[in-house]
């Protein structure tokens, strides 16, 4: 990949970059944390800027880092830094709020899942401007699946071959995020899961192994061998 890629599509790609990462362990937020030298957001961002699609990349950061996170990644893309809030959905929200209006097709992507290829931001973004409202990768689920109560005793298991791992880019026509962001009252951790709630059909495509999010130590290790 060249060191710096001039966006020219007629997509706009929104990061949500502004968590703590907990789960990943102590230090710092996790979209900056190193995968080979790398911040996650850097390895996220080159992939996104290299699909021919994006003309347009908006990052949420951490508020205190804003100017940080800006000058790591000038050298990279063409990139607005805004500040995060204080859920994803709120960063999702500061970050649609600072796209241009000549974006029809929106894509949210988050700084988590770095290695996702620019195949993949490409094949969801042709799904929208084929004419789909909202657009979701997933992966069919390996594992067997079952419900328990709150001591964990199994309640019942679940037909799995109905059941969808889901990842980013999700994409949507720019009207339906913004109208499932105005309609939205509790905390989604998902933007189609918004868009449902309005009634939009979510149409999904297939996703890749490579775009899996790094959540807990072990998700880093792999990701350092998938590199
Ligand atoms: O916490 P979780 O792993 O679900 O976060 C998914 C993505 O949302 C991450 O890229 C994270 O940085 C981002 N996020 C955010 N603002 C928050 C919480 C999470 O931008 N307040």
């Amino acid at each position: 990949m060249t060191a710096h890629l001039n966006v020219r599509g007629d997509v706009a790609v929104l990061v949500p970059a502004a968590g703590m990462g907990i789960r990943l362990g102590p230090g710092g937020p996790k979209a900056l944390r190193l995968l080979r030298g790398d911040p996650l957001l850097v390895h996220a961002v080159r992939r996104v800027a290299a699909a021919p699609s994006v003309g347009c990349i908006v990052v949420a950061a951490p508020a205190d880092s804003v100017d940080f996170v800006a000058s790591l990644l000038a050298p990279i893309a063409d990139v607005t830094v805004v500040a995060g809030g204080a859920t994803r959905q709120a960063s999702v929200s500061a970050a649609l709020a600072a796209v241009p209006a000549a974006f029809d097709i929106v894509l949210v992507h988050d700084a988590a899942r770095a290695l996702t290829p620019p195949e993949l931001v490409e094949t969801v973004a042709s799904a929208v401007r084929g004419g789909h409202g909202a657009v979701i990768p997933v992966l069919p689920v390996v594992d067997t699946i079952k419900q328990v109560d709150i001591s964990g005793v199994v309640l019942t298991t679940v037909d799995r071959s109905a059941l969808r791992a889901v990842q980013t880019p999700q994409g949507f026509r720019r009207d339906v995020l913004v109208k499932a962001h105005e309609a939205a009252i509790d905390d989604h951790t998902d933007d189609a899961g918004m868009a449902e709630k309005l009634g939009v059909e979510v149409h999904t495509v297939p996703g890749s192994e490579a775009a899996l999010k790094i959540t807990r130590p072990f998700d880093l290790a792999v990701a350092e061998l998938l590199l």
